[in-house]
């Protein structure tokens, strides 16, 4: 126990001194995330049940350094059951005790899996004072890509419902047009137009923030969620014919939606903020969201594109969140697992809703309210897989080794660049 506090205590005092104090993905001083690297390597070290990436998912993405040091101390105690009643956590903003909470609970799941301890049922029971969840200020403007449908479509449907203004940006004109006209019609006043707008042209989205920007006069949110499930990108290889048949150009098309369209989106996303003063409201120029996937972490032999396009979504997303922090300007992405909306024949629900392995549409909105008004968080992937949500952690893997090159390869891109903000 007392090899354990020690063991534990160094890598706690280590990511107490955290340069910047802000999220892990962000911590930018070279000093700082090796002081990261080796906490986490110390805390491989502890006899306890979870690995690496849990000690990552288990900690804060906003953390003051006293979630840092909880998280810390909270793992020599997982594997001490005499601790485990000590564990309180201390949280400085609302941002962080409704993520803390989730994580908490993630971590008494995956310690559960694996090793199955029955000390571990009340490890974390603890009592979380309520939070209210960010909201879109009244009037603020959302534009959404892919709102027509699905998650996009639920999405502008809360915002509106919280008093946002929104813009159906759809390849499906007369499905987005026909869903602003009804956003309407039920406020009683233009909360909503729609743009048709397919992501992958240019020209069409430029059009499309023009229009908005003409229309509201700014844009608060981009959430670049248009995106379609995998078109096969080879035909399935068949020996008897191989030699017959001409190698195949493959159909990048799941790329060229899913990722090269929402980075089209950013790109004017990024732009119009920087255009624009910072929000009264929010303090903020802008946020950026994304839809990504669980399939941004995690490989899937039957959809190579999907996950492709997904995990360049996940670093994209993670690059630009620290190229633009100190802009006023949050980037941020949604992680989910398989939900039901049009994105997929209905028969392809079925097994999933039989076994219950469905992700509920209302949790995954809550994930993206998070991130709205004057939420901090930036450089996250919130994650939904059926009720678990979590921040999914950034790889770390030969980082201390790689950073001071890749630190400097930054510095001197700038510079070639020209680059002078950085
Ligand atoms: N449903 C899921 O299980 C799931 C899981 C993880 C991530 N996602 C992601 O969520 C996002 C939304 O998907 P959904 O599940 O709501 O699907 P959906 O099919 O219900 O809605 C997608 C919408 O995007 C529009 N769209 C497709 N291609 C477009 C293009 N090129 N330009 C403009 N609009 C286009 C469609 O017309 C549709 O209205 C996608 O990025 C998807 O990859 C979905």
């Amino acid at each position: 126990m007392i090899a354990s506090f020690i063991l534990t205590a160094i890598p706690a005092f280590i990511a107490h001194n955290f340069e910047d104090g802000g999220p892990f993905a962000n911590v930018r001083s070279t000093r700082g995330r090796i002081a990261i690297h080796f906490a986490l390597k110390f805390s491989r070290g502890l006899r306890n049940p979870l690995n690496m990436s849990s000690v990552l998912s288990l900690s804060c993405p906003n953390a003051s350094y006293t979630s840092a040091t909880t998280t810390l101390f909270a793992l020599a105690l997982i594997g001490n059951k005499d601790y485990r009643a000590q564990i309180r956590p201390s949280i400085s903003t609302s941002d962080d005790r409704a993520l803390l909470e989730e994580y908490f609970e993630g971590a008494v799941g995956l310690a559960k899996l694996r090793v199955n301890p029955p000390h571990l049922t009340p490890l974390f029971r603890h009592t979380t004072p309520s939070y209210n969840m960010p909201e879109i200020y009244p009037g603020e403007v959302a534009y959404i890509t892919g709102a027509a449908s699905g998650i996009g479509k639920a999405l502008a449907l809360r915002l509106v419902g919280q008093g946002g203004r929104v813009v159906i940006a759809d390849v499906n004109g007369e499905a987005g047009a026909k869903f602003a006209t009804e956003l309407n019609e039920k406020a009683g006043s233009v909360v909503s137009i729609s743009v048709k707008a397919d992501t992958t042209v240019w020209e069409e989205q430029l059009a499309g923030f023009q229009l908005a920007v003409e229309t509201f006069k700014r844009i608060d949110y981009v959430f670049a969620n248009a995106g379609v499930a995998e078109r096969p990108w080879l035909p399935p290889f068949d020996p008897a014919a191989a030699a017959s048949r001409p190698l195949t150009k493959p159909n990048l098309s799941t790329a060229d939606i899913n990722l090269t369209g929402q980075l089209y989106t950013a790109a004017l996303a990024l732009q119009t903020f920087e255009r624009q003063e910072p929000s009264e409201q929010s303090g903020f120029r802008g946020k950026l969201i994304m839809t990504a996937s669980v399939f941004g972490f995690f490989p899937t032999r039957a959809m190579p594109m999907y996950a492709a396009s997904k995990a360049g979504i996940v670093h994209f997303m993670r690059s630009a969140a620290e190229y633009y922090a100190d802009k006023n300007i949050t980037v941020n992405a949604i992680a989910p697992n398989l939900i039901d909306t049009g994105i997929a024949p209905d028969v392809l629900f079925v097994p999933f809703r039989e076994q219950n392995l469905l992700s509920d549409i209302q949790l995954v909105l809550d994930q993206f309210q998070k991130l709205l008004g004057n939420s901090t968080l930036n450089g996250q992937a919130l994650s939904i897989s059926q009720a678990n949500v979590w921040a999914h952690p950034p790889d770390t893997y030969k980082l201390a080794e790689n950073l001071p090159a890749c630190d400097l390869i930054s510095v001197e891109i700038f510079k070639l660049f020209g680059d002078k903000t950085k």
